[in-house]
């Protein structure tokens, strides 16, 4: 740590100077504060050391001049007695510490050594920010839920490997983004990266889009072709959709993930190809084992790392995150969402996940002119939907029923004053509730809805 003391009392001053350099301080002194301060404002200091009473400026000026300059500078006072309520004016004005003299070195440098400590804790705190900072987003993947957290670990662990991973999650969730990921962070990365979606493919299109087919295998094979498998050698191989993989194809697939090796359509060549396979599902394959319409043993062979991307309805709080992220892919960083705008976001079930998200806020930056999106400014499909409060509840580690369900009710009281345009009778009928309970449940939650607090009930 670089100190520097203030003292007008030469004696004093080159017993300090000398004690700190002894415990290997970095010391300037000054006897003028003017010099001191213009020292200060050109070099980096940790500490300033001032004597209150000085010549040319008092040391409560030169306390506020250093914390102008730098803010981060630990400035100790020595206050002289009868100056004691100036040093709590200095402890108020920003200053860490004061000794009263006389004082030994010794009381000076417990209290370098605390500022040290200090000092360290802060600088690890900053990175250990950064590194979480970092976690908000890893290789094009936004998110700092829990569950993203989870699977940015996973994909750094199985990248390493060449099992076989099966990434589950509905429409939009990003399996594509994971599968990429997961080859861009493995040995494999200059490899090529194939992708093969099995929706909707017939069960002989999927095979030549599989293994390739020999010139004249089938009519229209007028020269032969490589396929997927082929192509990938090297690399890996994304099967998008592997659940609507039809029974018979299943066998084939099961054979050269076990051989490694397989033959074209219409020939006998055995090829041998080395292929890391990542597959992607919408639905849980398990539940197709279980009703016979997915082979057992290939569930086990291609799920041996199975990665789990929740909806984005369970993990609420990446929607500013992603929010924030769209805006700056589309060039919009400084648009700016009112809390209300916000809240109707987050609230939003995302049945397209993020892929709903990036096009609604694609949108979203298109027609807004200003900087600023209002609630009104959202399309009607997010604003007209009211959130289920319950069903963001799951992914915490500790819930308040009593808030939950009493959130729930205010929300489920102001859907149906909306919906009933404010008409007490029809939002009674809507939730099923007496007129008499309505009207108690809202006065109980202070719902006032005379016509001009109708602005409150929407803020509610
Ligand atoms: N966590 C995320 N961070 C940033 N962008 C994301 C994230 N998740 C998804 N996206 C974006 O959303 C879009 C859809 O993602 P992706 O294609 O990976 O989803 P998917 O699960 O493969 O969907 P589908 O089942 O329809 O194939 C892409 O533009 C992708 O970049
Ligand atoms: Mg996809």
């Amino acid at each position: 740590m670089k100190v520097v003391i203030i003292e007008d009392e030469k004696i004093k001053r080159i017993t300090l100077r000398d004690a700190l350099l002894r415990e290997g301080y970095e010391v300037v002194d000054f006897e003028s504060p003017i010099f001191a301060v213009n020292y200060i404002e050109q070099n980096e200091v940790d500490v300033v050391v001032t004597d209150i009473r000085l010549p040319d400026m008092d040391g409560m000026e030169v306390l506020k001049i250093i914390k102008k300059i730098n803010p981060n500078i630990m400035v100790i006072m020595i206050t002289a007695y009868g100056t004691i309520e100036n040093a709590v004016e200095a402890m108020k004005l920003g200053a860490y510490d004061y000794i009263t003299k006389p004082f030994s070195s010794e009381r000076l440098i417990m209290i370098l050594k605390k500022i040290e400590k200090y000092k360290e804790l802060e600088k690890e705190n900053i990175e250990l920010k950064k590194r979480l900072d970092e976690r908000y987003s890893f290789s094009n993947i936004v998110g700092k839920s829990k569950a993203m957290q989870n699977i940015y670990s996973q994909i750094e662990i199985v990248a390493q490997s060449d099992a076989t991973v099966l990434i589950i999650g509905e429409s939009g969730t990003g399996k594509d983004l994971v599968a990429n990921a997961i080859h861009q962070l493995s040995p494999r990365k200059n490899k090529p990266f194939v992708k093969l979606s099995c929706a909707s493919l017939p069960e002989t299109l999927l095979e030549t889009e599989l293994f390739g087919h020999e010139k004249g295998a089938f009519t229209g094979a007028i020269k032969e072709r490589k396929g997927k498998f082929e192509c990938a050698n090297g690399g890996t191989l994304f099967l998008d959709d592997v659940d609507d993989i039809p029974l018979s194809s299943q066998v084939k697939l099961l054979n050269v993930i076990q051989e490694k090796r397989f033959e074209r359509i219409g020939g006998n060549e055995s090829i041998k190809v080395d292929v890391r396979l990542i597959c992607a599902s919408k639905v849980d394959l398990f539940n197709l084992v279980k009703l016979g319409k997915f082979r057992e043993d290939l569930y086990y062979r291609i799920s041996v790392i199975p990665i789990k991307i929740p909806p984005l309805r369970e993990r609420r709080e990446d929607i500013p995150l992603l929010i924030e992220h769209f805006l700056n892919k589309f060039g919009r960083p400084e648009l700016k969402f009112t809390p209300e705008a916000m809240e109707a976001m987050i609230a939003y079930e995302w049945p397209g996940n993020v892929r709903q998200l990036e096009n609604i806020v694609q949108r979203i930056v298109v027609l807004t002119k200003g900087n600023v999106v209002t609630r009104e400014a959202l399309p009607s499909e997010i604003t007209g939907a009211i959130k289920s409060g319950i069903d963001n509840i799951w992914n915490k580690e500790k819930i308040d029923l009593g808030k939950v369900l009493a959130d729930f009710e205010q929300r489920a009281l102001r859907w149906a004053l909306e919906k009933s345009g404010y008409n007490q009778t029809k939002a009674a009928e809507i939730l099923n509730l007496k007129r008499t309970t309505l009207r108690e449940k809202m006065k109980k939650i202070r719902l006032n809805i005379e016509p001009t607090s109708l602005k409150s009930v929407k803020n509610l």
